[in-house]
């Protein structure tokens, strides 16, 4: 017998950090409602069977594979190197990674001590590399045929150069000012990042598997709109094919008589990526005015 809390879809988060934030907005987006006392590491949906936990972001792939957790949200920094951690051990694949997700932008790369002697991954034969993705390295390491020696960190890698520990690190870059800060300069990326959305391998039962699918369809909702904007304008008749080839995804747009005009209509399209000032200006030169671009507010395909 199935025990009530079974029921209930476990999505696991990260407690405190860059993704936090934009992963509890995109589960909101999705519709869900919830009550989260204050440093509590649950938090309970009120409108669907789903609870959030706060977890350290190294956990998740983890909670996720051994179906604690039915979903996570994690970074593919650490998606990837749980992912290549747990395939050293068994060859069966830990989880699903159901889709990138449009935030948590940032990247693995090396950080080479300011006057040393490493200026390339060409000077990293037999150096000592501080990482706290220790798996991702030795596999680039082993693709590229570089023979070093992987130092593990669980923090503060940073540092590592100055205490004599190592002499170049591999660690996550956002903004590089903490490399900056430590007179490291950004060299070769290894891994672009973005957050992920993870999947147990589990079978789940059937009322839960449901809700899951629901869930998911909505994510894919959010994230096409996010990217997606309904823009409207006069414009030639004529101009229509150019229209179309300025604006992707708009393949079929409405078409619309404008009163006592018949050259000119009106046209309202939904395109699938943002709209810059470029293409608006492109517009207008092909004959387009009255241009509108509106936010999406909801699609299902
Ligand atoms: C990462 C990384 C650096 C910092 C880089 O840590 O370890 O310390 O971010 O960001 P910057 O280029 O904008 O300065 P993170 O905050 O992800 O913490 P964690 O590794 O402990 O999860
Ligand atoms: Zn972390």
């Amino acid at each position: 017998m199935t025990k009530p809390k079974d029921a209930r879809i476990k999505i696991a988060i990260q407690k405190s950090g860059r993704l936090t934030e934009h992963s509890l907005e995109l589960l909101q987006r999705c519709g869900l409602k919830y009550t989260r006392g204050p440093d509590q590491l649950i938090a309970y949906g009120e409108n669907m069977p789903v609870d959030v936990l706060m977890v350290r972001d190294d956990d998740i792939p983890g909670l996720v594979r051994d179906d604690v957790c039915d979903l996570g949200i994690a970074g593919m920094n650490i998606v990837e190197e749980r992912r290549l951690h747990f395939l050293e051990r068994d060859p069966a694949q830990p989880f699903r990674i159901v889709r990138q997700l449009d935030f948590g932008h940032c990247r693995l790369a090396f950080g080479y001590p300011e006057g040393g002697s490493v200026l390339s991954k060409a000077d990293l034969a037999g150096t000592r590399i501080a990482t706290s993705y220790p798996s991702i390295v030795r596999d680039y390491l082993a693709r590229e045929g570089i023979k070093a020696q992987v130092v593990e960190f669980s923090g503060s890698v940073e540092i590592a150069p100055s205490l004599g520990r190592a002499d170049v690190i591999c660690d996550l870059v956002s903004t590089g000012a903490t490399l900056a800060a430590n007179k490291l300069r950004e060299g070769e990326t290894i891994l672009e990042s973005t957050a992920a959305l993870l999947q147990t391998p589990v079978a789940v039962p059937e009322e839960k598997s449901a809700w899951i699918g629901r869930l998911l369809q909505r994510v894919e909702g959010v994230l096409q709109v996010r990217g997606s904007k309904y823009i409207m304008m006069h414009a030639p008749r004529s101009a229509l094919a150019q229209i179309a080839a300025l604006l992707p995804g708009s393949e079929s747009p409405t078409v619309l008589p404008l009163e006592g005009r018949d050259d000119r209509v009106a046209v309202h399209v939904v395109c699938r990526e943002n709209v810059f000032w470029e293409t608006l200006e492109s517009l207008k030169s092909i004959g387009a005015s009255s241009l509108l671009v509106l936010p999406v507010e909801k699609m299902l395909a």
